[in-house]
């Protein structure tokens, strides 16, 4: 059993994280500040874990750019021998909006949990990073070794926070480091107890194919009907949030269980999957109709995303098992239950 600090664990990556961690044995602290999340995700992750008191996981309300809430997080615990690192800010067009906002929270606030890592004498982290750090991407499926090119202020604070990371085991080779590149995670927990709740107009696709069908908007908008596709619409590779759950425990056992190192891996299928056969499948799951229009590209997309996942198969021995068809059946249970997510 390993204690572990989660940053942003009530957002969704982190609540089923969380799960899959206090269900693997360990225990944990969670540092939010709820700026995108409900404290009522946690509520249903220790429901969902079956513990009876909060021994095995405690809340804490803060901000990672404020040392002493840092220093409350890692006091909690007799020991933090490992810390998970989701909290962050995610919207790509918001950060062209707003880049001073985007550089504090995702590098300013990764520089103050690091520094506070090295006050508390702990030196090994799990950091979520992300695709959009490909930019363009030149090959598909895209391996780890391909260019870092990102192009929105997102994608930049990512990189800087990949390179600082690399910098820190560079001086410090005792640092035991994973640097996880996600693809696309969507999908909830199969209880439909925890899911994706977005504020707001959701700005991607899964939440708001979901939202479309429980009836709360009325159609999609499939942004370009032209691109160089089998059907001519976007190509993502979507991965079920459990199984990217399930990507950071394995990334953990590995860190915790081998000599230091500084990995680099995505995380996702390997399988491309079309706007419009998303939908497809989303209406076969929910047997619910997904009207749709198609409109202009938007700004800044690429046609076509998908990992190369082979890294990730031989070091952690992990790979996606969950189908689009799972990633539907999931989300839709998890919207019918929550139509307005946790407001309710
Ligand atoms: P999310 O917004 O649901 O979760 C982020 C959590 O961090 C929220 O609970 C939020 O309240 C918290 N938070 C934000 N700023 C904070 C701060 N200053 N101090 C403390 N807590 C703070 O997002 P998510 O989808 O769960 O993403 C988690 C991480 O994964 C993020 O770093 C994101 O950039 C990265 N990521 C997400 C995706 C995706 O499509 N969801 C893809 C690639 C990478
Ligand atoms: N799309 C639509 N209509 C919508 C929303 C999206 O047609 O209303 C299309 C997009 O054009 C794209 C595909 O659906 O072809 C997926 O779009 P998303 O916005 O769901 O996802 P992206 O791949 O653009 O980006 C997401 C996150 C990024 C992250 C990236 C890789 O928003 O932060 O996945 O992890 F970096």
């Amino acid at each position: 059993m390993a204690h572990l600090l989660i940053t942003g664990g009530a957002g969704f990556i982190g609540s089923h994280t969380a799960l899959v961690l206090l269900e693997a044995g360990h225990s944990l602290v969670v540092l939010d500040n709820f700026s995108n999340s409900s404290p009522e995700s946690l509520q249903r992750v220790k429901a969902l874990a079956g513990l009876a008191d909060d021994a095995r996981l405690q809340v804490i309300e803060g901000d990672i750019r404020n040392p002493a809430d840092l220093d409350r997080a890692f006091g909690a615990a007799h020991s933090i021998d490992g810390v998970i690192h989701f909290a962050g800010l995610k919207a790509v067009g918001e950060s062209v909006q707003q880049p001073l906002r985007y550089w504090d929270v995702n590098a300013n606030g990764s520089r103050c949990l690091i520094e506070a890592m090295q006050r508390h004498s702990c030196r090994t982290i799990v950091f979520s990073s992300s695709a959009t750090l490909y930019g363009f991407p030149e090959t598909v499926p895209i391996s780890e070794t391909a260019p870092v090119q990102p192009i929105n202020p997102y994608g930049h604070t990512k990189a800087a926070v990949e390179q600082l990371l690399a910098d820190v085991n560079a001086c410090e080779p005792s640092w035991r480091i994973a640097r996880l590149r996600y693809f696309n995670p969507v999908g909830a927990h199969p209880s439909g107890r925890i899911g994706e709740d977005p504020g707001g107009i959701p700005n991607n696709l899964f939440p708001f194919i979901s939202q479309v069908a429980v009836g709360r908007r009325p159609q999609l908008q499939v942004f370009g009907g032209d691109w160089p596709t089998p059907d001519g619409t976007g190509v993502r590779d979507y991965i079920h949030v459990m199984d990217l759950a399930e990507g950071h425990r394995a990334a953990l056992d590995r860190l915790l269980s081998h000599e230091p190192e500084l990995l680099t891996l995505n995380l996702g299928s390997g399988l491309g999957c079309s706007v419009l056969e998303l939908a497809a499948a989303f209406e076969a799951a929910s047997g619910k109709p997904v009207p749709y229009t198609i409109v202009d590209r938007r700004p800044g997309d690429a046609a076509s995303t998908v990992a190369d996942p082979s890294r990730a198969a031989e070091l952690l021995g992990w790979r996606t098992r969950r189908s689009i068809s799972d990633i539907c059946r999931d989300g839709w249970v998890w919207q019918s239950a929550n139509p307005q997510g946790y407001d309710v």
